[in-house]
C-alpha cells in the first residue's frame, strides 16, 4: 500500500472490530485469558495478545502499526506524550555513567530533560553548538550510546544532516535517534537515510487537531544490538523478566519488545486509548494536512520576505536559508508549518494585535498558532543567553495552519502595522 492508503485505511480488521468502520476506543483495562496455557504463553512473550492496557491496547495497537508502516519501520510503541517517548527511548539504551551526543538546537523541553533530569540520573549529554559533523564525531567516546537529533529543530527550524550523522554513529557502533515530530513521515522518512530509531510527539501533526497528548517510538529494525558489547541491556538476561535476553528472543525487533516489556511496564507512561483514537483520526488525513501546512507556510514566508518591516524570515524552503540544500535533500514533499521571523516593531503589540493566529505554545494544529519565545518560553533568560539560543527579542515562531492563505497574510500584515504605531 502507498503512504496515503496506509494512512487512511492501514491495518483495519473489520471482523475483529465488529465491522465498525473506524477502530473503536477500547476503554478497557484487562483482557480475559481463554486458558492458563494461553496466559502463560502471553506472559512469557511467546505469543502476541493483550494482557493489561499499560502494556498494550487495541486502540493503541492500531496507531502503532500505522505509524510504524508510515515510517518504514518494523514496530512502534505509543506513549503518553512526546516527552515520555524520548524518556523511554533514552532509558532503553543508556544508564548511569553513559553519554549521548546531541545538538543544542533541540526542543527546549527535550533540552531540559537531557541537561537536568538525565544529569541527575547520571547520564551525560554532550550538546554540540555547530553544524559541523566533525564536532559530533569528536564528542563520541567509549561511553557514548547514541547520537540524538531532530529532523527539523524546534524552535530555530534547523535541518539535521541525518545521513551524515547516521554514518558517524554507525562508524562508532551506536544508533542514530531522530525526533521526526515536525517533519512527520509524509515529509521525511529518517530510516531511508540511515536513522535507527524515530520518536514523535504525536501531540503535534500526527493527531493534528491540538486535542490529544501522545508520543510514539518507532524502530527501523536495522540496528544490530549484538555488534559490540555496548548494549548489555539487550544482550544479557533481564532478571525482572524471567531472564529474557531481548536481542536473542526478538532479534531485530528487540528495541520495542524491551521498551514495552520492561520500561512501559515499570514507568507506566502508556497512551490513553481515547487519545489513540483521536490520533488515529488525525493520521488518516496526515498527508492532506501536511501538504497544505507546507504550502501555506511557504507562501507566507515568501510574502514576509518582501515585507519592509520584517527583519528576517526563517523557512527551510527559502532559497537563501542556510539549510536550503539539506531541506531539499531530506524534505521531499514540503517543509512543514514552522516559520520564524523578526518583526521590526513592538513584539507585545504585534502578538496582541493578531486576530486569526492564536497566541499559544503548540504547533501542528489545524489552526495557526503564534509563539513569542522571548516573551514566554525563554523569558527567564538574559539578553545574552537569548542571543546565544537564537531567541532575539524580535523573534516570532509561527505554526501556519490550514486557514485561507489570504486571511493568514492579512492578519500578519495588520498586526505588523499596529506593532509600529
Ligand atoms: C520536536 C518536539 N519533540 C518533543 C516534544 C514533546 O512532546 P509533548 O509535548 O507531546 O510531550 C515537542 C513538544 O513541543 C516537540 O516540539
Amino acid at each position: 500500500m502507498k503512504f496515503e492508503t496506509l494512512a487512511a485505511q492501514g491495518f483495519i480488521d473489520l471482523k475483529k472490530q465488529n465491522h465498525a468502520v473506524s477502530t473503536p476506543i477500547y476503554a478497557n483495562t484487562a483482557y480475559s485469558f481463554d486458558s492458563v496455557e494461553y496466559a502463560i504463553n502471553l506472559f512469557d512473550l511467546k505469543i502476541e495478545g493483550d494482557i493489561y492496557s499499560r502494556l498494550s491496547n487495541p486502540s493503541n495497537d492500531m496507531i502503532e502499526k500505522r505509524v510504524a508502516a508510515l515510517e518504514g519501520g518494523i514496530g512502534a510503541l505509543a506513549t503518553s506524550s512526546g516527552q515520555s517517548a524520548v524518556l523511554i527511548t533514552i532509558l532503553n539504551i543508556a544508564q548511569a555513567g553513559d553519554e549521548i551526543v546531541t545538538s543544542d538546537k533541540i526542543y527546549g523541553g527535550t533540552y531540559n530533560l537531557f541537561s537536568k533530569t538525565f544529569k541527575q540520573m547520571g547520564i551525560t549529554f554532550r550538546f554540540i553548538n555547530s553544524d559541523n559533523l566533525e564536532d559530533y564525531e569528536k564528542a563520541i567516546n567509549e561511553k557514548t550510546k547514541c547520537i540524538y537529533t531532530e529532523t527539523i529543530g524546534n524552535p530555530r527550524i534547523k535541518i539535521a544532516d541525518i545521513e551524515g550523522l547516521a554514518k558517524i554513529a554507525h562508524k562508532h557502533g551506536i544508533p542514530l535517534v531522530v525526533d521526526n515530530t515536525v517533519a512527520t513521515p509524509y515529509l521525511c522518512r529518517p530510516f531511508e537515510f540511515g536513522a535507527d530509531i524515530v520518536v514523535h510527539s504525536t501531540t503535534k501533526y500526527l493527531s493534528g487537531h491540538g486535542n490529544a497528548m501522545g508520543g510514539m517510538i518507532v524502530d527501523s529494525g536495522n540496528f544490530d544490538w549484538n555488534q559490540n558489547d555496548k548494549f548489555k541491556m539487550f544482550t544479557t538476561p533481564d532478571e525482572s523478566y524471567h531472564g529474557i535476553i531481548y536481542a536473542k528472543e526478538f532479534q531485530n525487533a528487540a528495541f520495542i519488545a524491551k521498551a514495552r516489556a520492561h520500561l512501559i511496564r515499570d514507568l507506566g507512561c502508556c497512551q490513553s486509548p481515547f487519545n489513540a483514537y483521536l490520533t488515529q483520526l488525525g493520521i488518516e488525513t496526515l498527508h492532506v494536512r501536511m501538504e497544505r501546512h507546507s504550502q501555506n507556510a511557504l507562501e507566507l514566508a515568501r510574502h514576509l520576505e518582501k515585507h519592509p518591516h520584517i527583519n528576517y524570515v526563517i523557512y527551510p524552503y527559502l532559497e537563501n536559508n542556510p539549510d536550503y540544500a539539506l531541506a531539499k535533500k531530506y524534505l521531499k514533499n514540503g517543509a512543514s508549518s514552522l516559520i520564524g521571523f523578526g518583526v521590526d516593531g513592538d513584539g507585545t503589540k504585534f502578538i496582541e494585535a493578531l486576530k486569526l493566529f492564536i497566541h499559544a505554545t503548540n504547533l501542528g494544529d489545524v489552526r495557526s498558532i503564534i509563539t513569542y519565545p522571548a516573551g514566554t518560553t525563554h523569558r527567564q533568560l538574559s539578553d545574552e543567553q537569548k542571543e546565544k539560543a537564537g531567541i532575539t527579542n524580535d523573534f516570532m515562531r509561527a505554526s501556519v495552519g490550514l486557514e485561507n492563505i489570504d486571511d493568514i497574510k492579512e492578519d500578519i500584515d495588520n498586526a505588523i502595522e499596529i506593532s509600529r504605531s
